[in-house]
């Protein structure tokens, strides 16, 4: 065997949970060859021992498929192209809720998804990782600011209904309007993933500011992101912009796991019959345009606003909008 096919088959091997290889993250420092032993160096950067475990098991066994075999050493080098962090490791499964677009009903399908997935019979926590205007608080009806465990130096997430949940809105004065600046919102963030005391959860749902900003980079470098969903309007407009948040979040490194279209269409409460705002379009058109699947197309319904609005979306569980999200949440489950 000589370098370059070392090198491609070093290629062949993804970073654990991401859809990029060791040589997309520029991982491999070098490699030397002597007789039938492969030298491999590899920068890890953060990873914990875990993946690192992961990683050298699959070089092993990679090479020695082909009859050579492995002897790995590693670099810490600082600014290293993935300082990857892995906050909320008590959590299962991260999942990430995004949009191109503000005003979609991301936070709304949010909070919506941690009661389906906890109706469901799992363990769920959300994290508000909007930081100019945290919605969580309000649509949970959650007001309480979150308590401390001193010893621990930790903030304790707060409860209702089995749902744990995190928002800025928990910890500063909502009165006091702040101007946050990229450098802070990323602080901010950082700080209550870092000193929450998560407890054990199936499933960690982020609801994130619309776009590709600040927050969304920082939610993946701080958290092994397991699955995302993208949140958008069935309007040719929003499915535009959904195919560069698509493409953003792809190139750094978060698995698209779907779409939903949120009010894709509204129910007469006097005849039932169906109309569509925002036009009719076929999901599987937009499955085409994103090429990620659908998940899901929501109803808007005027009960669930409201609902939303009172922090009280368990009053509108028997509705079709949550009977579709609870097959989204059965989606979810599969990640
Ligand atoms: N399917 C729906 N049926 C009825 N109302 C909805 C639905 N989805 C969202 N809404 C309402 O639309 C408004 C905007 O939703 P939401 O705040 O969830 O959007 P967002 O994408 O999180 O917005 P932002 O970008 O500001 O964070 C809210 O008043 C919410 O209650
Ligand atoms: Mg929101």
């Amino acid at each position: 065997m000589n370098k370059n096919e070392a090198m491609r088959i070093l290629s062949t091997i993804r970073y654990p949970g991401y859809s990029k290889t060791l040589t997309d993250f520029k991982i491999v420092k070098s490699i030397e060859i002597k007789d039938n032993i492969i030298e491999v160096l590899l920068n890890l950067g953060a990873a914990d021992s875990n993946k690192r475990q992961i990683i050298f098991d699959e070089i092993k066994a990679k090479f020695e498929e082909k009859g050579a075999k492995a002897k790995i050493s590693t670099v810490q080098e600082k600014g290293s192209t993935i300082e990857q962090k892995h906050y909320v490791q008590s959590a299962k499964k991260r999942i990430a809720i995004l949009s191109a677009k503000g005003g979609v009903g991301k936070s709304t399908f949010s909070v919506a998804l941690t009661i389906a997935l906890k109706k469901r019979g799992h363990s769920v926590g959300i994290f508000d990782a909007d930081m100019h205007g945290p919605d969580v608080p309000r649509m949970l009806g959650v007001s309480e600011r979150a308590g401390t465990n001193e010893e621990k130096n930790k903030i304790i997430p707060n409860e209702k209904d089995g749902i744990f949940s995190m928002s800025l809105g928990y910890v500063v004065d909502p009165e006091t309007p702040v101007i946050w600046k990229g450098a802070m919102v990323t602080k901010a963030i950082v700080e209550l993933l870092q000193f929450t005391d998560w407890p054990e959860m199936d499933f960690f749902i982020i609801d994130l500011p619309p776009g590709t900003g600040d927050a969304a980079l920082t939610i993946k470098q701080n958290m092994d992101v397991d699955g995302a969903v993208i949140v958008t309007t069935p309007n040719r407009l929003a499915i535009a912009d959904a195919m560069r948040t698509v493409g953003f979040f792809e190139q750094v490194g978060v698995k698209i796991t779907g779409f939903v279209e949120n009010m894709g269409y509204f129910v007469c409460n006097k005849c039932g019959g169906k109309s569509y705002p925002f036009g009719k379009t076929d999901p599987k058109y937009i499955e085409g345009l994103l090429r990620v699947p659908s998940l899901g197309v929501i109803p808007f319904d005027p009960k669930v606003e409201e609902a939303a609005d009172d922090g009280n979306l368990m009053s509108v569980i028997d509705t079709e909008f949550f009977n579709i999200m609870d097959s989204i949440a059965e989606k979810i489950e599969k990640i």
